[in-house]
């Protein structure tokens, strides 16, 4: 899929607040300073369409991108930032736990994970609660620059290891690079397929 289009739409904490459209969107999730923001710009190819900083916490809100004119791209604030007060905490699991539950719009959730790093409990709990819900998600490895390629694949297989002893199998994964664009093409083909479901449309 080729980029034609990327706008900002609207930046919310209420999923009552999120565009009336129903067109097919595609949630980018994951721990805070995973690379969501960072991903999105890749993806689009736009340097500074969602907001990103070395400081973790920065997306706040459920922000809405139009691509192409017929779907959208969400950027979400990250959980598990151990830095904001627990009151925030709670104020964001809610309205991330709201967006998951009622956006039907919503198509695929993408759950980054940063490639460098073993298995943590929060994600794990986080894509089980998603198959509580039965919310289809996929999984992204980010910063795979950031790791030397056997480093990468060793990774890669102790984290398919460690899904398999609570998942039948292993959720469509992408690799990615901000930097390097690695994961482009992959991801956005894997979208475009999803927008052209008969029951997508
Ligand atoms: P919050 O909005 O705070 O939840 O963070 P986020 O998940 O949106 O992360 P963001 O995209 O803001 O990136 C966090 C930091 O990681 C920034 O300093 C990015 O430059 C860096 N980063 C993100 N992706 C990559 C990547 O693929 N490679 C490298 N080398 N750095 C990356
Ligand atoms: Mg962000």
């Amino acid at each position: 899929m080729k980029i034609k289009s990327a706008d900002f739409v609207i930046s919310n904490s209420k999923v009552e607040l999120c565009p009336k459209s129903h067109l097919p969107e595609y949630a980018f999730i994951g721990r805070s300073n995973v690379g969501k923001s960072s991903l999105i710009n890749m993806l689009t190819g736009r340097k500074s369409l969602a907001k990103t900083s070395a400081k973790p916490g920065k997306t706040q809100l459920i922000n809405h991108f139009l691509i192409n004119k017929n779907w959208h791209l969400v950027d979400l604030p990250g959980y598990g930032y151990a830095k904001v007060s627990k009151s925030t905490k709670r104020v964001f699991q809610k309205f991330i736990t709201a967006y998951f539950e009622k956006r039907e719009q919503m198509v695929c959730a993408f759950v980054l994970i940063d490639s460098r790093h073993k298995p943590q409990a929060i994600d794990m709990e986080f894509m089980q609660w998603l198959g509580e819900k039965a919310i289809p998600f996929c999984i992204i490895f980010t910063k795979a620059d950031k790791l030397k390629p056997k480093e990468l694949e060793k990774n890669l297989a102790n984290y398919k290891a460690e899904m398999l002893e609570t998942w039948e199998e292993m959720p469509e994964y992408f690799v990615t690079s901000a930097t390097s664009g690695m994961g482009q093409d992959e991801i956005l083909d894997y979208i475009d397929k999803l927008n052209e479901l008969p029951a997508i449309q």
